[in-house]
Formats: C-alpha cells, sequence, structure tokens
C-alpha cells in the first residue's frame, strides 16, 4: 500500500524522481506527475486504468506560470483567472510545445487550473514546474476527497499519498471553454457555480455563459462516471416503500428517511447548505459503498448552487455502466 504522509519535501521528490504521487487540492484529490515526464505521465493513465483518449488538467503555481504553456492568453481568460484562481476553476488555452501532446491527447488545447489548497500550491513552489493531475480514482469511479478514499482505490499502485485532509470543496474544478466572441461554454459543472459565472460575465460585460453539457464534450461528462459499484437509483415514493430497509443506503439532504436504519443513511447538510453538501458528496457516497447494503436510494438536490453540480454527479453515478 501508499504511505499516507504529510511531507511536501517526500512528495516533491518523486515528482521529480518521474514518480506519481497523489496530492490533496481543494476539489478533489489528484493523481499527479510532473509534465515533462512521459514516464509518470503514462504511469498516471495506467494507474487510473484510464484511456490516453481523456486529456489531463495542467495544475500550475500562479497566473505567470500559465503563460508558457499556451500560445494565447486572451484578455477574457486572464480576467476568469483573476476573478477566480486560486481556486475550483479550469480554463482551456491554446497549447504550447511546452505541453506534451500525451497529456492533452493531441488536442491543441490545454485544460489549465490554479488549485487553492496551500498543501497543494506549498508543493507546486517546490516542484517548480506544472502538474498533471486528473482526479485520483479508477476510472469512472467516485472521486476522492480524503487521503483514504485514495488509498483504498488505487493505493497498492503508488508510492506515497500526501495528506492535506479532506477537500475543502468536494466538487471537481468548472472547465471552461471560451469561444469565439467571448462566451463562455462549460464543459463540466464543478465547483464555481453558473450563477458565480453568470455573474462574473455580466460584470465584466461579456456574452452570456452558454451550457452545453448534452454532448460528452469531456469524457467527465460521459454519462455513467462518478459510479459507486451498489447500483444507485433517486427516492420515488415507490421506491422507498419497495426497498428492503435493512440491504438499503440512503444518501440524503437534510433529513433522514424514517422507516430506514440511520447508520445505513448519509445526511449531507442538516442545515441545508449545498456548500456543505458538496463537501461531503463524494466521502458519503464512499462510505454507503462500503454498507452491507445490495443499493443505494439518493435523495434529488435541489438545481441552484452547487445543487446543480451535486445533481450531475448524481445523475451520472445513477447510470450503468456499459
Ligand atoms: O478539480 C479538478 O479538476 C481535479 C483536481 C485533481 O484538480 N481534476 C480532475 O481531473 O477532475 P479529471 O482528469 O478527473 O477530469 C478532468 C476533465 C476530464 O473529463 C478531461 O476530459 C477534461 O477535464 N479535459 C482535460 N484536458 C482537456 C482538454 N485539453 N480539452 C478538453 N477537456 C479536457
Ligand atoms: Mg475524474
Amino acid at each position: 500500500m501508499a504511505t499516507i504522509g504529510t511531507s511536501i519535501e517526500t512528495a516533491a521528490s518523486l515528482l521529480l524522481a518521474g514518480e506519481v504521487v497523489a496530492i490533496p487540492t481543494e476539489t478533489v484529490y489528484g493523481l499527479a506527475a510532473v509534465i515533462h515526464s512521459e514516464g509518470a505521465i503514462r504511469k498516471v493513465f495506467s494507474v487510473k486504468n484510464r484511456p490516453f483518449t481523456d486529456p489531463l488538467i495542467v495544475h500550475v503555481k500562479d497566473i505567470e506560470a500559465i503563460r508558457p504553456l499556451v500560445t494565447d492568453f486572451p484578455p477574457l481568460a486572464r480576467k476568469l483567472m483573476e476573478a477566480f484562481s486560486p481556486g475550483p476553476l479550469t480554463v482551456l488555452f491554446p497549447k504550447s510545445e511546452e505541453v506534451p501532446d500525451l497529456v492533452t491527447n493531441s488536442s491543441p488545447l490545454v485544460a489549465i487550473r490554479i488549485p487553492r489548497h496551500p498543501v497543494c500550491l506549498a508543493l507546486l513552489k517546490r516542484v517548480g514546474v506544472p502538474i498533471a493531475a486528473p482526479s485520483a480514482n479508477p476510472f469512472g469511479g467516485i472521486s476522492p476527497t480524503k487521503a483514504n478514499h485514495v488509498q483504498t482505490g488505487i493505493g497498492d499502485k503508488i508510492p506515497y499519498i500526501l495528506d492535506g485532509g479532506q477537500s475543502e470543496v468536494g466538487l471537481e474544478s468548472t472547465i471552461v471553454q471560451i469561444l469565439a466572441g467571448d462566451k463562455l461554454k462549460v464543459l463540466r459543472k464543478g465547483g464555481i457555480s453558473e450563477e458565480e459565472l453568470q455573474l462574473f460575465a455580466e460584470l465584466v460585460g461579456e456574452e452570456k455563459v452558454t451550457k452545453e453539457f448534452s454532448e460528452p464534450v469531456v469524457p467527465g461528462s460521459m454519462l455513467s462516471h462518478y459510479a459507486p459499484t451498489k447500483p444507485l437509483h433517486f427516492f420515488s415514493e415507490q421506491r422507498i416503500k419497495n426497498s428492503p430497509p435493512d440491504s438499503t443506503g440512503i444518501l440524503c439532504f437534510r433529513e433522514f428517511v424514517p422507516g430506514f436504519p440511520q447508520q445505513h443513511q448519509r445526511r449531507l447538510s442538516p442545515k441545508g447548505d449545498l456548500v456543505e453538501a458538496a463537501r461531503n458528496l463524494f466521502d458519503a457516497l464512499h462510505e454507503l459503498d462500503e454498507l452491507p447494503v445490495g443499493q443505494i436510494l439518493s435523495e434529488r438536490f435541489p438545481e441552484q448552487g452547487l445543487g446543480k453540480a451535486i445533481q450531475d454527479r448524481l445523475y451520472r453515478a445513477s447510470q450503468k455502466r456499459t
């Protein structure tokens, strides 16, 4: 199994020696490799069992570190980065030669973000080069928000997990692309809500934010994703009535569901706070998946703020794997 520790020095030495290391970020834990180490990047894909066609997000320490990785830094991209970074926003840029094709699946675009987790930022500064990092879970599974989730999922394949505590946001970054006419297209809902992006667009006087989630533009938006091993269904009167209480796990928002044992229920936010619910979502799914139950029933979350990204992850978790 991997060593779990808090040494930035150990993580940095391993990365610089061409190893992969699991790292904390404010969204979810990532499986990191320096972008120029071809062997380490290949290992990232193989550890996750992820196809090379699914490109990786590049993480940098600050806005200046983006410049060498891109051939153009449009003013709107700079404003976006200034508004939301460091933080859970990823922006697509035209990539320069500095970014190996392996990282982007030969796409002319590279996805870049500046994480705000202090341990992650300190590591990026110490390593001094950009780091590619997908979420540190087996491909298609539930993303990790704690070091032990990483250990359970891929711990037997990596040397070190840098422990930064529970991820504060709990949902992956929002991914946006800037289209002609300075339209913002959201490719993946995430830790920055659509309302925040809309407000930003209005403040800088740009076009409205467009949303195009229907097509599988990025593999993270493929239908079956973020999935527990147990089948997950949304609440319906019928399902609640017909589900055996002892072999059903329940994911709920504010209130437990009467008639089901509470030790089989995970409540995301008793006070009804969607930010708190997002933080607890993946941890609750990991825990429910480990209970001796045959299925998980989930409440539907309100489609506002982070509720939209929560509902998006749960919907994908409810889809059958193909
Ligand atoms: O919050 C996050 O973004 C986390 C943490 C670790 O930073 N990372 C993450 O990575 O969620 P991953 O690989 O699990 O999801 C990244 C998504 C994938 O669906 C990928 O297809 C998309 O970003 N992506 C990456 N580079 C891209 C590119 N050049 N063009 C289009 N989509 C891209
Ligand atoms: Mg992922």
